[in-house]
Parts: C-alpha cells; sequence; structure tokens
C-alpha cells in the first residue's frame, strides 16, 4: 500500500490541486512502542537463553558453530550504526555522518533492509535501539535484532541451527526478506537463520495425483520479481504478489499470497506442489499431497516462521498471456466529498464485483486526497474488455459531475504490464503502520452504505487500501489449504496504514493504538465473526488466533506439536505463539500449554 501512496503522492504533486497529501501527518499517529507482553503474564515455563546468562553459549561455542557451518555466522550490526557516536555503549569506530545522509536518503527502499541481515522492515520490531533519524548522541544498541544470523545456502545449515537451538535453549528466528508487518522475521536475543541468498530456480514437469504439468522450483530465497522473470523467460507465469521482493517461498506463499493473477488462478499457496524443509527435529523433509500431507496442508497458509524452515517451494506455471491495466484518480478537493463517496459506494456495489470475476486484481485507495485505482490488473483481457468492465463507473462518475483522470494499456505479457507499473511505483517501506480487515462480498454489495460509512470515517483520517479479487476463480476447494476459508468470501482486504514518526515513538505507540482500537474497529463491528489477512494483520489483533486462522487453528496446533514438539520455531501470532511471552528484556518465555 505505501507503493500506491508514493504513486498518488507523485501524481498529486503534478496536478492543480493545492491538496498535499502532507496533510496526512497532521492526522495520525504512528507507530512503535515498547511491543512485548510486559506485565500481562508472569513466566511461568521455561525461558529461553539471553546474553549474559551463564547457560548463554561462550563465544567458543559460538566460534565452533561458525566453523561448523563454515563460517556463515554473522553477529548482527544495526545497519544505522554510522548514525551514533556510541555503539553498544563505547566508542563507535565507524560513526560517519555523510554515509548516515545517503542512509537516511534509502532508509524507505526495501533494499536498504534487504541487504541487512537484521534489519526489519516493519520498524517496530528494532525496540526504536538504533534510529537513524535520532541526533548522533543518540545510542545505538541491538535492540530486538537477532544477536546472530547464519547466512543459509542449504538444509544442512537449517539442520546445524536447529539443532543448536536447541541444545543451548536459544531462541530461534527465520528470516528471509524481513518484510513482515508483525515482525515475525526479528527477534530479541536470537540466532536467526537467513534463507535470502538460496536463490536456485528450475522449471520442471510435475506429476501427481492432483497435478500433470509444468512447474517452477524455487530456492527459499528467490524474490516474487525472480520468479517473474524467470517464468517469462520460459513462456510461463507464475502467481505471486504485488510487492516485487517479497520471497514466493517464504511467508508470503506461506502467509496464503495475493497478487494481480489472484482472481484468475487463486493465492498463492492455492497453487503449491511441494515443499522442501527442516523440521523442528532436524530432519529434512519433502511434503506434497501425497508426502506428510498434513504438514503440506499446514505449509499453504497457516503462516511462516513457526513449522520448518523451508529450503524450496514447487509452484504451478501457467501459460503467459496478454495483460490489461487501468487505473482512475479521483481527487477530494473539500466540496464534493459526498460525490465522491457515492462514487466509492457505486464501484465497490456495481462495478468491482463484474471486474474480479472476469479475473481482473484491483487495488483501490482511498485517503483524504480522494479515491483511486491503482490500479485493475486483467490478465487475459484486452483494454478495450477492461474498458468494458469499467465503464459503469466511469459513466457514474460523469453523472455525479465529478472531475477524475482514467487510463489503460494493454501489454503483450504479465511481465511487461507488471514492470510498466514498476516504472511508476517507489516501494516505500518502514514508514506505516499497517492493520486489515477481511472484507465479505455479501457486506460489500448488500450493505454498501454501512461499509462505506466505516470506509469513510477511516480515509478522511488516513490513507487506506482494498486488495480486490475473485479467489473463487482457481477452482481450489479450500479445505486442501490452511488458508483460513473466510477469505475466498470476501471480495477485498482493507488494509489501513498509520504513520511512523521516527523522532517520536510515544507517538508512533499511539498510532498504533489508534489502528487497533478505532481504525479496524470499525470494520469489526460490520464483520462480527470475520477475519483479518495473515500477511497484512495488525500485530496487535486481538483473538489473533481466531482472526487470523479461524476453526483451522487446533488442527494447525497439533501440527505443529508433531513436526516442532520443543517448539524450537516461535514468531508472534504465529500458530503456538500463544503459549509463549516476550517479558520486559525481550525474554522468550514458556506462558502456557
Ligand atoms: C511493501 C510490502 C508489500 C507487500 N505486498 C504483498 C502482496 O502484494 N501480497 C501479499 O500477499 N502480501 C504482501 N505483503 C506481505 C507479505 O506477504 C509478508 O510481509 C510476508 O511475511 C513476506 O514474507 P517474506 O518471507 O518475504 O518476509 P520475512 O519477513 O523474511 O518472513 C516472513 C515470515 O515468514 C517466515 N519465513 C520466511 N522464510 C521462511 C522459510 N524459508 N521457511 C520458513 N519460514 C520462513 C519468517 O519466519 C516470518 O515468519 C507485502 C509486504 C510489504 C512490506
Ligand atoms: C565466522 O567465520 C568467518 C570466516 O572465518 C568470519 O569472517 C566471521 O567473522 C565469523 N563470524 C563470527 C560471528 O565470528
Ligand atoms: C518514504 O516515506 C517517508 C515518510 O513518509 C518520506 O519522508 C520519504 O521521503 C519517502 N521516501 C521516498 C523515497 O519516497
Ligand atoms: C527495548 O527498549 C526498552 C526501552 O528502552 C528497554 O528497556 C528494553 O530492554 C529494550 N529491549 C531490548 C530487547 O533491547
Ligand atoms: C551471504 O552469502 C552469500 C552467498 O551465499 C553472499 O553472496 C553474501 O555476501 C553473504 N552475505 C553476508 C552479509 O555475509
Ligand atoms: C471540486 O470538484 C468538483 C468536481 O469534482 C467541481 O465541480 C467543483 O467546482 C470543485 N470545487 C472547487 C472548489 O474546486
Ligand atoms: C475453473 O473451472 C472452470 C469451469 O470448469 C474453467 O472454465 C476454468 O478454466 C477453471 N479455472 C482454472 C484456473 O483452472
Amino acid at each position: 500500500m505505501v507503493r500506491l501512496y508514493h504513486r498518488v503522492k507523485a501524481r498529486i504533486a503534478t496536478m492543480p490541486f493545492g491538496l498535499s497529501i502532507g496533510s496526512l501527518a497532521v492526522l495520525v499517529t504512528a507507530v512503535a512502542v515498547a511491543y512485548r507482553y510486559e506485565g500481562t503474564t508472569r513466566d511461568t515455563g521455561p525461558c529461553r537463553a539471553i546474553p549474559g546468562d551463564s547457560s548463554w553459549p561462550t563465544g567458543d561455542t559460538w566460534a565452533a558453530l561458525n566453523a561448523t557451518l563454515g563460517g556463515k555466522l554473522i553477529a548482527s550490526m544495526p545497519i544505522a550504526a554510522p548514525c551514533h557516536t556510541t555503539l553498544f555503549g563505547q566508542a563507535n569506530a565507524v560513526f560517519n555522518p555523510d554515509e548516515c545522509a545517503t542512509l537516511r536518503d534509502h532508509w524507505f527502499f526495501p533494499e536498504t533492509h534487504l541487504a541487512s541481515s537484521s534489519s526489519p522492515m516493519a520498524y517496530a520490531f528494532s525496540n526504536n535501539s538504533c534510529n537513524p533519524f535520532l541526533a548522533p548522541a543518540a545510542p545505538c544498541t541491538i535492540g530486538s535484532l537477532a544477536v546472530y544470523t547464519i547466512n543459509a545456502t542449504g538444509t544442512a545449515d537449517f539442520q546445524h541451527a536447529v539443532r543448536f537451538a536447541k541444545r543451548h535453549n536459544v531462541r530461534l528466528v527465520i528470516r528471509n526478506t524481513g518484510h513482515d508487518y508483525l515482525g515475525k522475521s526479528t527477534g530479541a536475543h536470537s540466532l536467526t537463520v537467513w534463507a535470502r541468498h538460496m536463490k536456485a530456480m528450475s522449471v520442471i514437469n510435475y506429476h501427481d495425483k492432483t497435478y500433470t504439468g509444468l512447474a517452477l522450483k524455487v530456492g527459499a530465497g528467490v524474490e516474487v520479481i525472480e520468479a517473474y522473470r524467470y517464468a517469462s523467460s520460459q513462456g510461463l507465469v507464475v502467481v505471486g504478489g504485488n510487492c516485487p521482493t517479497v520471497a514466493l517461498a517464504g511467508g508470503f506463499t506461506q502467509g496464503g499470497g495475493h497478487g494481480p493473477l489472484a482472481s484468475r488462478y487463486g493465492l498463492s499457496a492455492d497453487q503449491v506442489l511441494e515443499w522442501e524443509l527442516v523440521t523442528g527435529i532436524g530432519e529434512v523433509v519433502t511434503v506434497s499431497a501425497t508426502r506428510n500431507s498434513d504438514l503440506f496442508w499446514a505449509l499453504r497458509g497457516g503462516g511462516g516462521g513457526t513449522f520448518g524452515i523451508v529450503s524450496s517451494l514447487t509452484v504451478k506455471a501457467f501459460p503467459d498471456t496478454r495483460t490489461s491495466v487501468a487505473s482512475v484518480t479521483l481527487l477530494n478537493n473539500g466540496t464534493n466529498t459526498d460525490s465522491v463517496y457515492s462514487a466509492v459506494a457505486s464501484f465497490i456495489r456495481d462495478t468491482l464485483p463484474s471486474l474480479v470475476d472476469a479475473g481482473a486484481f484491483v487495488v483501490w485507495i482511498a485517503a483524504p486526497f480522494g479515491f483511486m485505482i491503482a490500479p485493475a490488473i486483467a490478465p487475459g483481457l484486452s483494454s478495450a474488455e477492461l474498458d468494458d468492465l469499467m465503464r459503469p463507473m466511469t459513466l457514474g462518475l460523469e453523472k455525479l459531475g465529478l472531475e477524475f483522470q482514467y487510463s489503460s494499456a494493454q501489454y503483450p505479457t504479465f511481465l511487461s504490464s507488471y514492470e510498466a507499473l514498476q516504472e511508476t511505483a517507489t516501494w516505500n517501506v518502514s514508514d506505516y503502520n499497517v492493520g486489515s480487515r477481511l472484507i465479505p462480498r455479501e457486506l460489500a454489495t448488500q450493505r454498501t452504505e454501512n461499509l462505506v460509512e466505516a470506509l469513510r470515517y477511516i480515509a478522511s483520517q488516513t490513507l487506506m487500501s482494498g486488495v480486490s479479487y475473485n479467489l473463487a476463480r482457481g477452482n481450489i476447494s479450500a479445505e486442501t489449504v490452511a488458508v483460513n476459508p473466510y477469505i475466498r468470501s470476501s471480495l477485498f482486504s482493507v488494509t489501513v496504514g498509520t504513520p511512523i514518526d521516527y523522532t517520536d515513538w510515544p507517538l508512533t505507540k499511539i498510532a498504533q493504538d489508534k489502528l487497533t482500537h478505532d481504525l479496524l474497529p470499525s470494520l469489526e463491528k460490520l464483520t462480527p465473526g470475520g477475519a483479518v489477512y495473515l500477511n497484512e494483520a495488525d500485530f496487535q489483533q486481538p483473538d489473533f488466533q481466531q482472526a487470523i486462522y479461524g476453526d483451522n487453528y487446533g488442527k494447525l496446533r497439533d501440527i505443529k506439536k508433531k513436526y516442532d514438539p520443543h517448539d524450537v520455531f516461535y514468531a508472534r501470532t504465529a500458530v503456538g505463539s500463544d503459549e509463549w511471552a516476550e517479558n520486559s528484556n525481550g525474554r522468550l518465555c514458556k506462558v502456557r500449554g
């Protein structure tokens, strides 16, 4: 959604309106906080070792692990170290204001964090411990970053990590791209396994009782854009995300995964044929419809970071196709607000369902500046067909006397449409707290006025986006994947963001709480017993087991017990995580179960 925000900003800059998205900053909040469950529980069970404990592995023990790994152990260095005169409480030899200035300029790009073995894109999970936007005299410490990270190249490294963590009672974290909004790829006092550099890719002929055909096999660290490009070079497409840099085999697909081909083929998790992974007891297993099928089911949407460390993923590949895109921009100039929202209502009720039913994936955003469709992506359709599907909306806008911009284009391949969209996009991350809610189609089409009232409440204060799809067109039977089946009946997932203020950590906490306790509840009221999308949930989501996993939670918990009986893996809001809590030192302790 943040990418869209910047696209909007870029467009608005070129428009003759005084309204600026900068005024958004007044509204909201910010994130961050001491994200711990401090004070809510007493440590009742075993706790993980942390540095300073007598049981924490000695320097020699870590050196021995490093030797076993062939030198792949990295001691974490906060990436903002050049911004501070002290580092870990000592004079800082790498203090460098020029480097710091460059880092600040690049801070919001995913690439800044992708290259790091420890930096989370969701700033809240750094514990504000080495903040590049604070004065040089502010301390720079490790905070909640991993202590050590294994720069893994294969399953043998994963096995060493699992055995070491178990033997020494050290918290283990799995990191890939570091995109996770819930902080699941970060952990205080942890040993982290970093799967990013496992980049193998091949097209294979796959055959089992459920599928015969072409498939793409990717290593754990392959990014969506790398998979798109490789598939395209073979005349194929695979189902990936809207964001180019999330890991196809990582949290993205393990948590469901929606993207531009979702209304044609379904979720990314629906396409999985096989996973290879190392379990919590250090076994290398292959899981598929015919082997370890319980774990196969769990990894298809039950969430990353908790069942095992995935080394490869095999997904269905489909023939490439022409793809069309369309965009609409409608500005709220302060006097046309009612008309803008009546246009939003008729778009949601009359235009959106037929768009997604025809195979389009539609991303729209609403904010104080107005409303945008940015864009509708329609694999398989010509731009004339897409224009026809959009016409009820554009005619409606004309009838309401609203000024708007419309554009559409057709591309010969999926990749060319995707890359054209990237040209105008900036994937700015690390600047918003994020939370979401799934909106049932029935609510959107039968009780549109109630829904739009809630959307207006949110969008008059901050930025929100709706990722819209028809997830039934892929012909997947919902029981064969662990994705919460509620998502199949939804027309879109609403994502709401409140801005992070890097210079005011308490204000950022207030902004986060506004998301949790005010903005999202306006949608929860309309969707009692509803659900959220795992990969874009609010990390403070109340009753997260039900909201994220629905009725699958118990079965997922049992499967985790079977493959990770010692709870080697823990990730915030992941299956099994409710039995553990971080205390005020960031130490992870068993509290239940
Ligand atoms: C800018 C941005 C855009 C996004 N766009 C989309 C989108 O279009 N569609 C969508 O569905 N989601 C989107 N997301 C959400 C995205 O799916 C999640 O952030 C997801 O967790 C990313 O997975 P990752 O592995 O790349 O990230 P990481 O943060 O590295 O990992 C995420 C989770 O997966 C686990 N994990 C990672 N690798 C492995 C592995 N090899 N084995 C086991 N567990 C592993 C981690 O432990 C963690 O729990 C977006 C997020 C951002 C920040
Ligand atoms: C691990 O070994 C490599 C190669 O000897 C070395 O460069 C690296 O600094 C070591 N890691 C740690 C954490 O000491
Ligand atoms: C990213 O967002 C931040 C905060 O909104 C903003 O200050 C910065 O300019 C943005 N960066 C880019 C490259 O758009
Ligand atoms: C996080 O920050 C708080 C406040 O500065 C501090 O008390 C706590 O120890 C930090 N946690 C970690 C894991 O560094
Ligand atoms: C991690 O390993 C890869 C090779 O697998 C290497 O290219 C990369 O530089 C390493 N990263 C770090 C930070 O050591
Ligand atoms: C606001 O926009 C509407 C059309 O969208 C236009 O009719 C109206 O004159 C505009 N008002 C101002 C103050 O620009
Ligand atoms: C789903 O089934 C319908 C009807 O049988 C068929 O037309 C369509 O191509 C199928 N879609 C996919 C993605 O297999």
